[in-house]
């Protein structure tokens, strides 16, 4: 079956809007793999900006979550997974200003830099993935600097499909790389910017082992979690 990573940054945002512990994203993440999520991503920003070390801390040591590390091609960071030893790392892009991960990397600019880290990682026995555009040349470089997988930028696709424009010559581009990538040995993952409806659309893209979806995920958890936190408040103020 075809693997679901949770993205649990926004619980972060969400907790840190307050500078308090409510809510936990560490209790976010249980939950998350009690009602079935694969593993747990968490994207350890420079800026920490949502999640903070300790959250990579407590997330990280218990072994029952799956723990996907997003992270930026620095030296800095590489340190902090090697302490932590996550399941999984993903490299990502990062610039300061964006407001999310806007595109995959640069392979080729970067290419001595992340050959060193996915080298670093993979000796440590961390399944080390690469988040690039749907691109066959980033892909073959994917496979020179000795990655496991590629997680595939689903943006274009997602922004097409959400703006009702035609998507199918970027599904064919995915499927093409997808098809190139297992090929050539990589696992394939997928996300960004997926909803139900993206989703199922790649998801007829067989080789497309893990999906790894955030923003949606929660901003539905928070719609629909609405009616048992107002239930739950209501029969609190029922009885004087
Ligand atoms: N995969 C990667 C590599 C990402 O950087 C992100 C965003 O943090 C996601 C998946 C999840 O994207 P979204 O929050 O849009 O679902």
């Amino acid at each position: 079956m075809t693997k679901l990573g949770v993205n649990i940054d926004h619980i972060a945002t969400v907790r840190n809007a307050r500078g308090d512990r409510h809510p936990d994203p560490y209790l976010s993440a249980k939950i998350a793999i009690k009602y079935g999520a694969d593993s747990i991503t968490i994207h350890l920003r420079e800026d920490r900006r949502h999640i903070k070390d300790k959250d990579l801390m407590i997330i990280s040591s218990n072994n029952q979550i799956p723990l996907n590390l997003e992270m930026a091609a620095t030296k800095k960071m590489l340190k902090i997974a090697l302490k932590r030893k996550p399941d999984f790392v993903c490299i990502v892009p990062e610039k300061r200003a964006e407001i999310t991960t806007e595109g995959g990397l640069d392979l080729k600019k970067n290419r001595k830099k992340i050959k060193y880290i996915v080298n670093k990682l993979i000796n440590s026995k961390i399944r080390t993935s690469l988040f690039i555009d749907p691109s066959i040349k980033d892909i073959k470089l994917a496979k020179q600097l000795g990655a496991n997988c590629i997680e595939i930028h689903t943006g274009k696709i997602s922004n097409l499909v959400k703006n009702k424009l035609n998507y199918k010559k970027e599904l064919t581009k995915i499927n093409k790389c997808a098809k190139y990538a297992h090929l050539l040995g990589l696992e394939i993952h997928a996300g960004h910017g997926l909803d139900y409806k993206t989703t199922k659309i790649l998801k007829r893209i067989n080789l497309i082992t893990e999906f790894n979806i955030g923003h949606f995920i929660i901003g539905e958890s928070i719609l629909y979690g609405l009616k048992k936190v107002i239930k739950n408040f209501k029969n609190i103020l029922k009885n004087k």
